[in-house]
């Protein structure tokens, strides 16, 4: 079983299949699922994008995949772009992470039931994934980089100053990767990120960095970002 979440602007991904609404101890969430496919499709920000990413209760979301028999997770992800040359309108296969979050919960081993767990980052995002993402975006000629994803806290968009210090230290800011990279790696499935660029990052060059901007692009990345789900389920 395949899981896809879906992220900003992208409730179009979600017309195929089943509802359904997934009771577990974290929480509930609601899914499609296309039993035909194998496919279980989750809108990370609730069907009708009404979540804001610090608020998302990602344990249920990942629980409910694991739940429902998903062993292998794509997940996409609008994010700006903290170098000149990874333009907006392309993608990034995320291949690491630095996070800074606050107040989510991000983990299942949080001591309450007596055990203590560190699961190992070595790998955030599993490599095998990686390897059919960039053989579908090689075989489409979609334009693409790899990198780490850093995410922050949100929902505001970052300062001038705290962009020219992730500048340093990776390639795209996000809100939503992290928890559920770590969150999947602790249920044991296999997790990879295609991130949609939809802007420039606060500073990086020209750009008002407004909501309807990354929508926008994001809008004009759907048929892209559909394609690339059809062949990686079709895989
Ligand atoms: N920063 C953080 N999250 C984002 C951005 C950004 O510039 N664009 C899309 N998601």
């Amino acid at each position: 079983m395949i899981g896809i979440i879906g992220g900003t602007g992208l409730a179009g991904l979600l017309k195929n299949g089943e509802e359904k609404i997934v009771e577990t101890k974290y929480g509930a969430s609601k899914v499609l699922i296309d039993e035909n496919k194998d496919v279980v499709l989750l809108g990370r920000h609730g069907l009708s994008h009404s979540t804001p990413p610090h608020k998302i209760n990602y344990l249920a979301n990942i629980y409910t995949l694991k739940k429902l028999g998903v062993e292998r997770i794509l997940s996409l992800n609008a994010v700006g772009s903290l170098k000149v040359e990874i333009e907006p309108s392309s993608f990034l296969i995320a291949d690491d992470f630095i996070e800074f979050t606050k107040v989510r919960k991000s983990t299942y081993y949080d001591g309450e039931d007596g055990k203590v767990a560190h699961v190992n980052m070595l790998e955030p995002f599993c490599s095998d994934l990686r390897g059919i993402l960039k053989e579908i975006l090689d075989k489409r000629q979609y334009s693409y980089n790899e990198g780490t994803y850093i995410c922050t806290e949100g929902p505001r968009f970052e300062t001038i100053a705290e962009i020219n210090m992730y500048k340093n230290w990776g390639h795209v800011v996000g809100m939503t990767a992290y928890p559920e990279v770590s969150l999947a790696k602790e249920l044991e499935m296999c997790y990879c990120s295609l991130c949609n660029i939809s802007n420039y990052c606060s500073g990086i060059k020209d750009s008002d960095l407004t909501v309807d901007e990354v929508l926008d692009t994001v809008k004009s990345m759907e048929s892209k970002i559909l394609n690339v789900v059809d062949d990686f389920i079709n895989y």
